[in-house]
């Protein structure tokens, strides 16, 4: 069970969105539809020991050919707005040249979206680079950053007339740390250097992307997706209490500081120049990456809990420079992947953000939960997801009241889907997906979320 649950109905100001999301290789199946060619994820999945059951993108949810049938599901849920990624492998295949059959894809989304009310948000990079580029060195090569902007600028001149939303990246950390530095995710290298290379290269790649999308979508809004955390220091000690500072500023400072003010954290340059990052950074890149931004996406599920040393999870590659720092487990609820519940770990991130970044508007882009649901009798009764999504959602409205300018909320995800690493073991959706009939069932808690994105307000 989660934590103590608040009572009470609660009011969302009007014209608050309320959506839910998705990403391409996570959903989409068909990997070989239509002239897509592989991305770092398929050839992942494909080396052994890489993804738990050896599962692939393959069916995933099969939305590439159930589009117009899940775009009725949204509607039949009140979602506001639809979050989607774009296939970089399928509109640019092996990085090159247009693929009309490929961009056709999202054009029919689109216009399915459009035609039931619903607003189509797009996420141009949501890990599926094309492995003809990883082939050059991916995004630890500055050149990947320039490749990207020649695809934002197809996708765009595609979809720029009717995508009234964008972000470039989701969460560059997942990419850049996991990718290169723990080598869980694709493209699975272990190497502190290169992690970092390709973080910032990412946030080259978003900040040479903000024009062209200004250029193509002149009416958009447009920003970045970022995976934030709020980080608590396990004791008083000034050993934590740096730890946790390490952890802040490589989870969050290092991401959102180059966006929304022009420089690199001096601390954390600090902390990884024997890593070599501040050698990527040439005159002239942090002011490409600070583009003015309309939004910044915020990614939450738990917060950190950090401390220099002691029992916990040990940070490892996924934390250049600061590998040997632990993460020790709490007396809190978990979901099935073992994260830690704390919901009003989400109003303090937001409060925070208000505080540190002023004068920035706030998406929550993702949260959601991971818990084994199957269907009993036709029904899925996910009532810990339900209570996963309240909490959060109290929590977010909390931040509203104190000021926070939070504009919209995404649950992840509409529909089960690969769970990178993990395969199809973890379910996020608030709809089941049946992976072997593509028989979709919406569970309690999307029954829950329909009433709440039609009133505009958490039940009491
Ligand atoms: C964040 C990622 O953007 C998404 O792809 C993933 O499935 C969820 N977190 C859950 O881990």
């Amino acid at each position: 069970m989660q934590s103590e649950p608040a009572t009470g109905a609660l009011e969302f100001p009007p014209g608050f969105t309320w959506g839910a999301a998705t990403a391409a290789f996570q959903v989409e199946g068909c990997t070989t539809a239509d002239g897509r060619t592989a991305s770092i994820w398929d050839t992942f999945c494909r080396e052994p020991g890489r993804v738990l059951g050896g599962h692939t993108g393959d069916p995933g949810a099969d939305h590439y050919r159930r589009v117009a049938e899940d775009v009725a599901l949204m509607r039949s849920l009140n979602l506001g707005a639809y979050r989607f990624s774009v296939s970089w492998p399928r509109v640019r295949p092996d990085g090159g040249d247009l693929n009309p059959a490929g961009i056709g894809f999202y054009d029919r989304l689109v216009d399915h979206l459009l035609d039931n009310g619903i607003t189509p948000v797009a996420t141009l990079y949501h890990w599926d680079l094309p492995q003809a580029l990883e082939d050059r060195g991916g995004w630890a090569h500055r050149d990947t950053a320039a490749r990207f902007a020649e695809y934002a600028e197809t996708a765009t001149a595609v979809l720029g007339d009717r995508v009234s939303m964008w972000t470039t990246l989701n969460e560059p950390w997942c990419s850049a740390f996991l990718g290169y530095g723990s080598g869980t995710h694709a493209p699975g290298r272990s190497d502190p250097s290169a992690a970092l290379a390709a973080a910032h290269h990412l946030l080259l790649a978003h900040g040479l992307a903000m024009p062209v999308i200004r250029a193509n979508a002149r009416d958009a809004v447009a920003g970045i997706t970022v995976n934030l955390f709020p980080v608590l220091p396990a004791s008083d000690s000034a050993a934590d209490a740096d730890a946790a500072r390490r952890v802040d500023g490589l989870q969050n400072r290092l991401f959102l500081d180059p966006v929304l003010r022009g420089a690199y954290p001096a601390d954390v340059l600090d902390d990884v120049r024997h890593l070599g990052l501040a050698g990527c950074v040439r005159p002239g890149d942090e002011e490409v990456i600070a583009a003015p931004v309309d939004f910044v996406g915020v990614n939450f599920y738990r917060d950190h809990h950090v401390a220099a040393a002691g029992a916990g999870e040990r940070a490892g590659g996924a934390w250049p420079g600061s590998e040997d720092l632990v993460f020790p487990p709490r007396d809190l609820p978990v979901t099935a992947l073992g994260w830690e519940v704390r919901p009003e770990g989400l109003t303090e991130l937001l409060v925070g953000l208000d505080r540190d970044y002023p004068g920035t508007a706030w998406y929550i882009t993702e949260n959601g939960a991971a818990y084994d649901d199957e269907p009993v009798g036709g029904e899925v009764d996910d009532h810990d997801r339900v209570s996963y999504l309240d909490g959060h959602v109290r929590a977010a409205h909390a931040a509203v009241t104190a000021g926070v300018d939070l504009r919209g909320y995404f649950a992840w995800s509409l529909l089960d889907n690969f769970e990178w690493a993990e395969g199809y073991a973890q379910r996020f959706g608030i709809v089941h997906v049946d992976y072997a009939t593509q028989v979709r069932t919406v569970k309690r808690s999307g029954r829950w979320y329909a009433k709440v994105a039609a009133d505009n307000r958490v039940p009491g």
